[in-house]
């Protein structure tokens, strides 16, 4: 038999906090994945329910913090390396040679990306083999890679750069030997970190797609925005194109999922390709 979700008001006023909050939408059909989030917190705080720790969330009678965690454990963080690889093909065979061209004799552009949703990493160390492959392939530019989240323990994983065996199943194999160290370090047992030299010219930091405004150059050649706006209402995903429209330089370009193509609607881009967008 069909049961409605629950709906209280705890639970009505937490999902309008997660959506002013981090533009993420918790529709009814989502109560029992926030339950099974929450779970591990009612625990922590030996609390009966969801209602009751919600109720102590929503009056503040939890420690500083615990709404940071909260939003860490609502994010959804799927990734994996070379997602979507039809991106990272245009990145090398289009993107790259495009910013090679404004190369110099002695002064190599600089190509700017940024991953503006970044989760764990894979996608901005994903770019940064591909780009670094392309100028092993002679193409003269520099680079440098900025990847963002909300998620500020995501932040951290990307930042620390190690991955499981599991993960690394979609890295070509002589990526993973030139990219990749395994660690003699017994915590890091069965796992590879990203090389020194690549991790050099990626960064991460945390940052909030609701925000107004966003501390990042307003020169930037490619921007990954791939798989996020799915989590956003239809005003929101136009208000987040928009804004980081702004921040690509003239022909630079905005990439976003493939179940997120019809999306995207702004004056300031014209489509290349179904998920390739081009600014005017
Ligand atoms: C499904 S992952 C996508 C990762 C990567 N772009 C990819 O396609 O593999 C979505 C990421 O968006 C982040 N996120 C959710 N809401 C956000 C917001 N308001 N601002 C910035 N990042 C957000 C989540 O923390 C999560 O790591």
């Amino acid at each position: 038999m069909l049961t409605s979700p629950v709906r209280t008001p705890h639970r009505d006023r937490f999902r309008d906090l997660i959506h002013s909050l981090t533009g993420i939408s918790l529709p009814p059909s989502k109560v029992q994945m926030i339950d099974q989030r929450l779970r591990r917190r009612v625990v922590a705080f030996a609390l009966p329910d969801t209602e009751t720790y919600l109720e102590r969330l929503l009056g503040g009678a939890l420690p500083d913090g615990e709404l940071r965690t909260v939003i860490d454990l609502i994010t959804t963080n799927t990734t994996s390396f070379f997602r979507e690889a039809d991106h990272f093909d245009y990145l090398a065979e289009v993107i790259a040679p495009r910013v090679a061209a404004r190369s110099r004799p002695g002064h190599p552009a600089r190509l700017k990306l940024w991953s503006a949703a970044a989760s764990e990493g894979a996608e901005a160390y994903s770019a940064a083999m591909v780009l670094e492959e392309a100028r092993r392939r002679g193409h003269d530019f520099d680079f440098a890679i900025l990847g963002t989240d909300l998620s500020q323990r995501m932040v951290e994983r990307a930042i620390a750069a190690v991955y499981g065996q599991d993960q690394l199943t979609t890295v070509p194999p002589d990526l993973l030997r030139r990219y990749f160290l395994s660690s003699s370090d017994p915590s890091l047992a069965g796992k590879a970190r990203i090389v020194p030299e690549l991790r050099r010219r990626v960064k991460f930091r945390n940052l909030n797609l609701m925000d107004t405004r966003f501390p990042v150059d307003r020169d930037v050649d490619v921007i990954f925005l791939r798989n996020i706006l799915i989590y956003f209402d239809p005003a929101t995903k136009e208000q987040v194109v928009e804004r980081l429209a702004g921040h690509l330089r003239p022909g630079g370009i905005l990439l976003v999922g493939h179940a997120e193509s019809m999306v995207v609607r702004s004056s300031a881009l014209r489509q290349v390709k179904p998920t390739i967008f081009q600014k005017t």
